[in-house]
């Protein structure tokens, strides 16, 4: 049993270590580079939130500017263009929180000038030598230290905290996911161009707007189809969450359906999944096992979870977890989490953390 002693000195520890962000951490250089996005902004946020010294960590966007995160504010320099200038501003530790084509050329740019990459676009997931790590899920990735390693897909991410629980404990046969995914996964403009359309749609004044990611209205609506649709009428979205879905939980010939959804919500993915299960199982055994498994909350609420209350939030919460009606392995939930926070900044956060901080 845990003494009030050890109680308190683990709660001293987290407060000191957040996300196991140690003093070896903080001691080294760190760049977020689109620091000025949806994501970039977050990984800013939660690095001053863990007490990482501001003088290390170096914003980069397109242009020079300023944020604010958690209260402080950080000078965002313009990225340097040329190898010289990248040279000049290398650290040990790089986020790269930019579209899938700048990290293209970044990434190996700067592994190449010796610091370690974080990447969180989709440019590199399905490498077999880049890990796609998930550290609750498979931190043995990282044991290669490999220079570069992915950020998943948020979408994918949402479905898999839970599914990794269901495949340790009675195997997973086949997996149906059907996402609803907030305004946000697009960034910024994907935020503000809901935010301006609920305007619209309220007959209040809209200023100048922004041009809309989505391929149509997206306030009062519901988009089916994230990302364009290949000749097969499969979004590249579904792609995604498919062959990541299999890399993460180790599992390359998993059974795995999925349809996206964009929906008027500003913050947080949710997602529907159905599964076949390999083997038999006990209902109460596996919500034990969901609820004792870190990152993952469950809730009791009938109708819950739900994006407006998980916005913020670090945990994946997972709720109306059922016996579906195909079977004695057939299983049912519903999962919702904050994409910003554990589908992107937390994330790789939390895989910097896992790794040994260099000098
Ligand atoms: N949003 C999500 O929920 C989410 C979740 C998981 C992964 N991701 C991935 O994370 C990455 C960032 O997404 P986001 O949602 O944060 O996008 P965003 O809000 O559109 O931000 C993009 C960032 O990239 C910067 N950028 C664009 N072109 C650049 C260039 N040529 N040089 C330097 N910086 C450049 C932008 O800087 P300026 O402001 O100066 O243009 C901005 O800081 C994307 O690859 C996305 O797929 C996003």
């Amino acid at each position: 049993m845990r003494t009030n002693e050890s109680a308190r000195g683990s709660a001293q520890a987290e407060v000191h270590a957040p996300w196991g962000w140690t003093d070896a951490h903080r001691a080294q250089h760190v760049s977020v580079i689109g620091a000025t996005g949806a994501v970039g902004r977050e990984l800013c946020t939660l690095l001053v939130q863990a007490k990482h010294p501001l003088e290390r960590i170096h914003a980069l966007a397109r242009a020079e500017c300023a944020i604010e995160a958690a209260g402080a504010r950080l000078s965002v320099r313009a990225l340097p263009q040329t190898r010289d200038g990248l040279h000049a501003a290398r650290t040990q530790l790089a986020f790269l929180c930019t579209p899938s084509e700048i990290s293209l050329e970044l990434a190996p740019a700067l592994c190449e000038l010796g610091t370690r990459v974080i990447d969180l676009s989709s440019a590199f997931r399905m490498r077999a030598d880049v890990p796609l790590v998930v550290p609750e899920i498979n931190p043995q990735a990282l044991a290669g230290g490999a220079r570069l390693i992915a950020n998943p897909n948020c979408t994918t991410v949402m479905a898999a905290m839970p599914l990794a629980v269901i495949e340790r404990i009675c195997g997973l046969e086949e997996v149906v996911v059907v996402s609803f995914q907030a305004a946000s996964g697009a960034g910024v403009p994907g935020l503000e161009t809901l935010q301006a359309e609920a305007r619209e749609a309220s007959g209040l004044p809209v200023g100048q707007r922004r041009a809309s990611p989505f391929p149509a209205q997206l306030a009062l609506n519901v988009i089916p189809g994230v990302a364009a649709v290949d000749e097969l009428g499969i979004s590249g979205e579904e792609h995604k969450v498919i062959a990541e879905m299999r890399k993460i939980l180790g599992r390359p010939g998993l059974v795995v359906e999925a349809t996206t959804t964009r929906v008027p919500v500003e913050r947080c993915h949710s997602v529907a999944v159905h599964v076949k299960t390999a083997r038999d199982y006990s209902l109460p055994e596996l919500i034990a096992a969901l609820r004792a498994a870190p990152g993952v909350e469950v809730t009791d609420d009938p109708h819950g979870p739900r994006p407006r209350e998980c916005a913020g939030l670090d945990p994946v919460f997972v709720g109306r977890i059922r016996a579906g009606t195909r079977g004695a392995r057939s299983l049912c939930f519903f999962a919702v989490g904050d994409q910003i926070r554990k589908g992107a900044a937390l994330n790789a956060l939390q895989i910097a953390a896992a790794l040994t901080p260099e000098s």
